[in-house]
């Protein structure tokens, strides 16, 4: 059989299934199994057995298998980044804030690009900021031992330092001498744990909920930034796209300046940067 026409089928399948992309997603899942690029399918040709591991996949994906643990991979910018169970599926909403750091990571002198990423789940934004801007220094810490893992193999090779642990007291050595922190940290409210989509709920609980109020994350943000950074540092903080005045006030009275909203890639309200308080990295939050 013609790998084109299985994707047809597949597609209709995925259709039938309420896949919101069925016909991208058809060719993902047929291009896995024979091991090539989408762009090949016109040319290549399904066995039997490859016809049976597709028919498993779109199985688990009318399951509600999110397509990149059925794949094993994400893309992300230029990223392609090992994904799966117990880490959390990197957003393209994540992107314009990596865009955003690697402008003004990019004003800065090579040696003054020391950069800490907080809640680094599979290494999507550093992975990003590596490769993308040469002389960055960069540090990454995440809590979750299976993320970590994901996050180790996706950052092989780049040079960071990686730590296993909690964010709010990592990398006390760098007190007061960090030029960017940058987090894309849980930021669901508790109670809509009920209410979220089956797919987001496959991603692990640690990365999505914090708290009541989804700000119990973003409050340790503020203080482990006001410790790291440089007088002159930067934080850029991922955020839900309804909670953007909440976000620039917590930022505000935790004495941080130039504390802007900025949107995402589809104008929603996602990220929020701010410039180092000052004092001596101690705010009252
Ligand atoms: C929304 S995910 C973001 C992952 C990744 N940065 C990205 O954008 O794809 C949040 C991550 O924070 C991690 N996390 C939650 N609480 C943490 C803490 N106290 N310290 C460090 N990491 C934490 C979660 O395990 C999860 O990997």
């Amino acid at each position: 059989m013609r790998a084109q026409e299985l994707a047809h089928e597949v597609a209709e399948r995925l259709t039938r299934s309420g896949s919101p992309s069925p016909g991208p997603e058809a060719r993902i899942l047929v291009a896995h199994v024979l091991g090539v690029e989408p762009a090949q399918l016109l040319l290549a040709s399904v066995t039997p057995q490859q016809r049976a591991a597709v028919d498993h996949l779109v199985e688990l994906r009318a399951e509600g298998a999110p397509l990149q643990h059925l794949t094993g991979v994400a893309y992300f910018r230029h990223e392609t980044l090992d994904v799966g169970p117990g880490v959390f599926i990197p957003r393209p909403e994540t992107e314009e804030m990596v865009g955003w750091a690697l402008r003004r990571l990019a004003e800065r002198p090579a040696e003054r690009r020391r950069v800490v990423e907080l809640c680094a789940g599979s290494g999507a934004i550093t992975a990003a900021l590596a490769r993308e801007l040469g002389g960055v220094e960069l540090h990454a810490v995440e809590l979750s031992p299976e993320a970590h893992a994901y996050l180790v193999r996706n950052l092989d090779g780049l040079g960071v330092d990686i730590v296993l642990g909690d964010m709010a007291d990592a990398f006390a050595e760098l007190d007061g001498t960090v030029d960017l922190v940058i987090v894309n940290p849980p930021y669901i409210p508790e109670a809509h744990r009920q209410v979220l989509p089956s797919d987001v709920l496959q991603d692990p609980v640690m990365a999505l909920f914090s708290g009541p109020d989804g700000l119990d994350a973003m409050r340790v943000v503020a203080r482990v930034a006001a410790r790291l950074l440089r007088p002159d540092g930067l934080l850029a903080t991922e955020h839900d796209d309804s909670h953007a005045p909440a976000v620039v006030a917590l930022f505000e009275r935790a004495g941080f300046g130039d504390v802007a909203s900025h949107a995402d890639l589809t104008g929603r309200p996602r990220f929020v940067t701010a410039a180092a308080p000052p004092g001596d990295g101690r705010i009252g939050l």
